[in-house]
């Protein structure tokens, strides 16, 4: 493929049939950590711009400013270095330094604000605030408020749901993260606009409150919505069929378990979701096709998800969970995943 820019990459990522044991079902994961930006959120950061540049939000020379936990950031810092604006990220803690690095590697500046909260608690109020506080005291600056801005969801009607329907055709099932709901509901919207009936199953860390709940402290980054924080406006309940909770010794142990095993480095929220896909299509009768939105690489949490020092010191070493998942994807293929018809 030859492509005239960086941005002409977002999108068409690969997918990765995942075999599981005894099961008829085919199970596709959607590896969005091969968009330039390593996430799934390049594709919203790039339409948000779009939409803002139509809209006459965002001038020529104009400054980018936005909250994020660094994926949102990253897709944004790569748009602006392309289309010639200045960007600066928000974040918190959350935000790990790799991704701090990246932002800063494509021109971004970084303000850091949640001064002294724990480690596994996420300062998004502070870090909204200081955002929409910034752009307010500048000129031709603009806040795209991922979280209420419905160009985030409208960036995956025609791309990823198209892209699934192009790749597998009928899709009974999807499964994905829930932090702003961009993703899930914009891929949940793109199939039913093109016909398709598919089950929507949003996975959150354990403790976010997106679907009710007292909420309690997590480290899964980037993902679900902590006690305190408002729900997106762009989430459409009506667009979910089922939701579930990804603890962080799930999520966190199928990340460890994937790069070991199978050499694939995803994120700490896509290690949720995986497993609670996993989980629940192993016990699925007869036939159908899943498709499982992986969000982002695990190059970006080497220092946590990938440390076993960070992991012992948090107590989210968990050997059961490696023993489920080599239960349940036990016997096909050796390999047991396989690329295409092709063992690998
Ligand atoms: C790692 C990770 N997982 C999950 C999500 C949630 O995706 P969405 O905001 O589209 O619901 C995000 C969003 O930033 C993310 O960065």
């Amino acid at each position: 493929m030859v492509v005239n820019r960086v941005l002409d990459l977002v999108g068409k990522t690969p997918l990765l049939r995942l075999q599981l044991s005894n099961c008829k079902w085919d199970v596709f994961c959607k590896l969005e950590k091969f968009n330039p930006g390593g996430s799934m959120k390049d594709r919203m950061a790039l339409n948000m711009i779009n939409e803002a540049e139509k809209n006459g939000k965002l001038r020529p020379g104009g400054t980018i400013i936005e909250s994020s936990s660094g994926n949102t950031a990253i897709g944004l810092a790569i748009a602006s270095a392309i289309k010639g604006y200045k960007f600066i990220a928000v974040v918190d803690h959350h935000a790990s330094p790799e991704k701090i690095k990246m932002i800063k590697a494509y021109g971004g500046q970084i303000v850091v604000v949640g001064d002294g909260y724990p480690a596994n608690e996420v300062a998004v109020i502070e870090r909204e605030q200081t955002a929409r506080a910034i752009s307010e005291t500048m000129e031709n600056a603009f806040y795209p408020n991922q979280a209420d801005n419905y160009a985030n969801r409208a960036a995956y009607i025609d791309t990823l749901a198209t892209e699934l329907i192009e790749e597998l055709g009928n899709i009974d099932e999807i499964f994905g993260a829930i932090g702003t709901g961009g993703s899930l509901c914009g891929t949940a919207m793109g199939l039913k606009k093109q016909g398709r009936n598919t089950l929507v199953t949003a996975v959150e860390p354990e403790g976010s409150i997106i679907f009710g709940g007292d909420g309690k402290p997590y480290f899964q980054s980037g993902t679900g919505n902590p006690i305190g924080a408002s729900i997106p406006q762009i989430i459409d309940y009506s667009l979910i069929d089922y939701n579930l909770y990804s603890t962080d010794a799930e999520a966190f142990n199928t990340c460890r378990f994937f790069a070991k095993n199978y050499g694939l480095l995803i994120g700490g929220s896509a290690g949720g979701v995986l497993y609670k896909a996993i989980e629940s299509l192993i016990k699925k009768k007869g036939k159908g096709i899943a498709a499982i939105i992986l969000c982002d690489g695990g190059e970006r949490y080497l220092d946590t998800v990938f440390n076993d020092e960070w992991m012992n010191k948090n107590h989210l070493m968990d050997d059961c969970i490696s023993r489920n998942l080599r239960d349940w994807l036990r016997g096909m293929n050796n390999g047991l995943i396989s690329m295409g018809k092709r063992s690998i």
